[in-house]
């Protein structure tokens, strides 16, 4: 496919209809989990221009940073420890409208304001989050949550 995404939708909804098949065209042809992650978060970024967006991959008893865009980034998070450690340690989604009011959040930056962390399942346990983090208050909503959780189902099926 042509190394370049379109986009007519401002709707957010839209976009993400207009998003999935060329995120299928894109990653479906290849097999490196490093290279999708790489290019999910690029055209996750690409299509809704968030501060952040990234990979933390299950390494033992932490979660350690993958591929992101965005600044840089916290290396390692403990089990159960900010948003991705809990989602990690809850295995379920976690939306945060404020990240000032998660006990525990980890600022990686002083910018992110809210945050949406969505957990990835291999063989029924949690391989692995991806966190997307906004410079927005309450930036992320359900649509949002439902649409990333829809497209990391698909994804996880390519580990
Ligand atoms: N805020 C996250 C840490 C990761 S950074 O946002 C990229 C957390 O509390 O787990």
């Amino acid at each position: 496919m042509a190394e370049q995404l379109f986009f007519k939708s401002e709707d957010k909804l839209s976009r993400y209809t207009e998003l999935r098949p060329q995120l299928e065209a894109l990653l479906g042809v290849e097999t490196d989990v490093v290279a999708n992650m790489a290019n999910f978060c690029a055209a996750l970024k690409d299509a809704f221009g968030w501060f952040w967006i990234g990979f933390y991959i299950v390494r033992q008893d932490e979660l350690v940073l993958g591929p992101f865009q965005g600044p840089i980034a916290c290396t390692r998070i403990a089990y159960a420890k900010g948003v991705c450690g809990s989602a990690w340690a809850e295995q379920k989604s976690m939306l945060v409208p404020n990240v000032s009011d998660f006990p525990g959040h980890i600022a990686c930056s002083a910018l992110s304001q809210s945050e949406l962390v969505v957990p990835i399942f291999k063989d029924q346990k949690v391989w692995g989050v991806l966190d997307i983090d906004s410079t927005k208050i309450a930036d992320f909503d359900e649509i949002d949550q439902v649409e990333i959780e829809k497209l990391i189902t698909w994804f996880a099926g390519l580990l």
